[in-house]
C-alpha cells in the first residue's frame, strides 16, 4: 500500500507537470478511477469520454481504457496529445472486425446505411455512415428505420439484435461478441435471484439475448448507473464488468452490488466480469506512460483517416447533443 500511495502521488505530480487529464472508463480498476477522481479527471462510458476529452482545455489528455477510446479522442481532438497506458488494450468487437473484411460485406449492400458501434478501429469507423455507442445506439437505429434506411450493423450481434428487437428495423448483423459479456448466464442470475428475490437486475447490451430477457434495466455502463442510483432496490445482480462497481458503490454506499454469474470461473473463464485488456490500465504502466512515453503510448491517426472517421463520430455527437 505504501508504495501504490508512493506511485499514485507520483503521477498525480507528473499529471500536474504536464498539464495533462485523466480520463477513465468505468471499467478500469477502482485505482485508477480513484486517480480520476482525485486528480480533477473524468470517469465516463464511451460517449462520454468521448465528449470530455474534446471539451477539456488540457493539453494531454491519458485516456484510460482500451485502444478505440484512445483514437476517438485523438479524431476528436487532433490538436491534443493523446496518451494510454497501453495501446495493447484491445476489445475483442474491434478485433473482430477487421476493416478490410468489413468493407468487403458492405460492399455486398450499397444501399444500407453503414451503423458501427464505437468499439472498432479508426478504419472500421472510416467505412461507416453512422458511429453509435450503447447509449445511444437505439435511439439513432429508430431514427434511421423512420426515415425507410436498411441498415448494416457492426460489429457486436447482441447488441445488434438487442436493437432490431426493439426497433423493428432491417438490419444485417456482422457476428462478432464482446468476450466479456457473452460468458454472462441467464440461469446463474436466475439462480442468484432465488437467493436475492428483491434484486434488480442490470444487464448491458453486450451480453447475450437470453440474459437481456431477464433484466430490469437494460442499459450503457451510464445508464446502468444511473439506473442503480434511482431504484428503490437495494440489491443489484449486474451483468457488466466488475469495474462499475467502484461508481456504483460510491453513488449508493447502502446499497449491495452482485456480480451475474459467469459461465465458469477461474481457468475456465476467459474473462470473468473483468475485461483483460481495459485491466492493462495499472498503476506502473500509467506511471511509464507519463514518465517516458513511446510508440506504444502516443495515439497517432494519420490526416486522410481522422478526416474520413470524424464526419460518422462528428453525426453521432451531433445526434445526441
Ligand atoms: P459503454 O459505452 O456502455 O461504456 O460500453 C463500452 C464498452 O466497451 C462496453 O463493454
Ligand atoms: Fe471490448 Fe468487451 Fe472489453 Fe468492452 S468489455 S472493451 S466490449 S472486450
Amino acid at each position: 500500500p505504501v508504495e501504490k500511495e508512493a506511485k499514485k502521488t507520483r503521477i498525480k505530480n507528473l499529471l500536474k507537470e504536464k498539464g495533462a487529464v485523466l480520463v477513465a472508463h468505468y471499467y478500469t480498476d477502482p485505482v485508477v478511477q480513484e486517480l480520476a477522481d482525485e486528480t480533477g479527471g473524468f470517469i465516463a462510458d464511451s460517449l462520454e469520454m468521448a465528449r470530455f476529452g474534446a471539451r477539456h482545455d488540457a493539453e494531454t489528455l491519458i485516456v484510460a481504457g482500451v485502444r478505440f477510446m484512445g483514437e476517438t479522442s485523438k479524431i476528436l481532438s487532433p490538436e491534443k496529445q493523446v496518451l494510454m497506458p497501453t495501446i495493447e488494450a484491445e476489445c475483442s468487437l474491434d478485433l473482430g472486425c477487421p476493416v478490410e473484411e468489413f468493407s468487403a460485406f458492405c460492399d455486398q449492400y450499397p444501399d444500407r446505411e453503414v451503423v458501427v458501434y464505437a468499439n472498432t478501429s479508426a478504419a472500421v469507423k472510416a467505412r461507416a455512415d453512422w458511429v453509435v455507442t450503447s447509449s445511444c445506439a437505439l435511439d439513432i437505429v429508430e431514427s434511421l428505420d423512420a426515415q425507410g434506411k436498411a441498415i448494416i450493423w457492426g460489429p457486436d450481434k447482441y447488441l445488434g439484435s438487442y436493437i432490431q428487437k426493439n426497433t423493428g428495423a432491417d438490419m444485417l448483423l456482422w457476428d462478432s461478441s464482446c468476450i466479456v459479456h457473452e460468458e454472462f448466464k441467464a440461469k446463474g442470475i436466475l439462480d442468484l435471484k432465488q437467493v436475492y428475490p428483491d434484486a434488480a437486475v442490470l444487464v448491458h447490451p453486450e451480453s447475450p439475448d437470453s440474459v437481456v430477457d431477464i433484466a430490469d434495466v437494460v442499459g450503457s455502463t451510464s445508464q446502468l448507473l444511473k439506473a442503480s442510483q434511482e431504484m428503490s432496490n437495494n440489491t443489484f445482480i449486474v451483468a457488466t464488468d466488475r469495474g462499475i462497481f467502484y461508481k456504483m458503490q460510491q453513488a449508493s454506499p447502502g446499497k449491495r452490488f452482485l456480480e451475474a454469474p459467469t459461465a465458469g470461473s477461474g481457468a475456465t473463464c476467459r474473462s470473468c466480469a473483468h475485461c483483460p485488456w481495459m485491466a492493462m490500465n495499472t498503476l506502473d504502466a500509467l506511471l511509464e506512460c507519463l514518465e517516458s512515453p513511446s510508440e506504444l503510448n502516443i495515439i497517432e491517426v494519420s490526416d486522410s483517416l481522422r478526416e474520413d472517421a470524424l464526419r460518422p463520430l462528428q453525426r453521432m455527437l451531433d445526434f445526441t447533443a
